[in-house]
């Protein structure tokens, strides 16, 4: 996404590229996903990401939380994010999260 790395505050990367590294690592173990697509913008102060997979998918009604979706939600909360993971059987996984941009402290 152009220039879109000159409104991320450095401080931010570090808890996005884990969420994203999670999300990619779930959807290699767990869905065998051909596709997946990563999408990104900024809009009225605030960053979109997301990660969306085909493959399995499963029941979020029924699975339980493991480590790495713990993590990503502890992470979200940290940045005063909202997040939201959209799974079925069958149909893929979403993890998409929406953070207030930073600004940089001199
Ligand atoms: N993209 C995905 N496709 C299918 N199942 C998933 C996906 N992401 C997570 N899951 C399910 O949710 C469970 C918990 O995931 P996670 O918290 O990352 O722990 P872990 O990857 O260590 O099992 C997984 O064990 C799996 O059953
Ligand atoms: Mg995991």
């Amino acid at each position: 996404m152009p220039g879109l790395d000159h409104r991320v505050s450095g401080a931010l990367v570090p808890d996005l590229l884990q969420v994203v590294r999670e999300a990619l690592s779930n959807a290699a173990r767990h869905a065998d996903a051909t596709t997946v697509r990563i999408t990104s913008g900024t809009d009225a102060g605030r960053l979109h990401l997301a990660v969306a997979a085909d493959g399995a998918g499963f029941d979020t009604a029924r699975v339980s939380t493991g480590r790495g979706l713990a993590n990503i939600a502890e992470r979200v909360e940290a940045m005063g994010g909202r997040l939201e993971l959209v799974s079925a059987t069958g149909e893929g996984t979403r993890v998409e999260l929406d953070v207030p941009l930073q600004e940089d402290l001199p």
